[in-house]
């Protein structure tokens, strides 16, 4: 029986290790960025959030919702209030009026983003049967987190540099997007950034590389707002609990010390 159970234990570990092997063969690895938001003392590098905010707006908004954010979440993000009343003025929000009647006006700080399309199925049709997803939470929602993401927006080829054998494989035709990361190549999102797509405030040269991060550290940021908070109290805890141990380690001493 025992003999049974351990050549069946070996038969699976061998057969989970092809699977992983063929699985690891097929998929290609984002590369491993710095993040100043990794690691226990994480925080958010606001600057570079503050960019990606600006590439949000500009670009991608055109075609993500980011519903779990309202504008007065981005006074965390370090903009002033003022700041961020003139952005949620900007959108036009659709509400009802006294009456009851449709309107559109200014967004206020409490309002949830603007969401680009009204509908998942208006999302759909206008991107070629494939509703861009809601990016609240896509870094956490993707596996390489950040890392995949900085990774998909930088990984774009144009069908001119693709190999034959690229284009066989994963049946590419001129009309698709392929993009090195995203599972399977063929994506609905034509590459957003080009070079120059924005202009930063703070006069940062916006190469797709720097679009790319950005966007991602403030992806990262609206996925995760609390982090920051949560890594501080993490800290505050080891620290008491390293005096408390002090502590008792004094107090056993005293306790036992005409026992020596
Ligand atoms: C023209 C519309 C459009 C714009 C602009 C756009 N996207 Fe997309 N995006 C899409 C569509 C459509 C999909 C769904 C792709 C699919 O499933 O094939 C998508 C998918 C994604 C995904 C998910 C990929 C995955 O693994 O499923 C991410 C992340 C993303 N977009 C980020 C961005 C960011 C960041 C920007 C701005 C820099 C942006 N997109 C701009 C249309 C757009």
């Amino acid at each position: 029986m025992r003999k049974l159970l351990v050549s069946g234990a070996l038969a699976l570990s061998v057969l989970a290790a092809g699977a992983v092997a063929i699985a690891a063969e097929k998929e290609v690895h984002p590369p491993h960025k710095h993040w100043h938001f990794q690691g226990p003392f994480g925080t958010y590098d606001r600057a570079a959030a503050q960019r990606g905010f600006q590439v949000y707006k500009e670009v991608c908004a055109a075609c993500h919702s980011l519903r779990m954010l309202s504008y007065r979440n981005l006074v965390d993000l370090g903009l002033t209030e003022a700041q961020v009343k003139g952005i949620a003025a900007e959108a036009q929000i659709a509400d009802l009026n006294d009456d009851g009647a449709p309107v559109d006006r200014p967004g206020k700080l409490s309002d949830p983003f603007k969401r680009p399309y009204a509908n998942d199925a208006a999302a759909a049709a206008a991107n070629g049967g494939k509703a861009p997803p809601d990016l609240s939470v896509i870094v956490k929602a993707r596996e390489g987190g950040a890392d995949y993401i900085h990774a998909l927006l930088t990984g774009y080829v144009p069908f001119e540099k693709l190999t034959p054998a690229q284009i066989k494989e994963f049946e590419v035709t001129k009309d698709d997007n392929y993009n090195t990361y995203f599972p399977g190549h063929k994506i609905a999102m034509p590459a957003p950034l080009v070079d120059g797509k924005v202009t930063y405030v703070d006069g940062t040269k916006t190469t797709v590389e720097q679009m790319s991060s950005d966007v991602t550290e403030f992806l990262a940021w609206a996925s995760e707002p609390h982090l920051e908070d949560r890594n501080r109290t993490g800290v505050r805890v080891i620290l008491f609990l390293l005096v408390l141990a002090g502590m008792m380690y004094a107090v056993k001493r005293q306790v036992w010390a005409d026992k020596h």
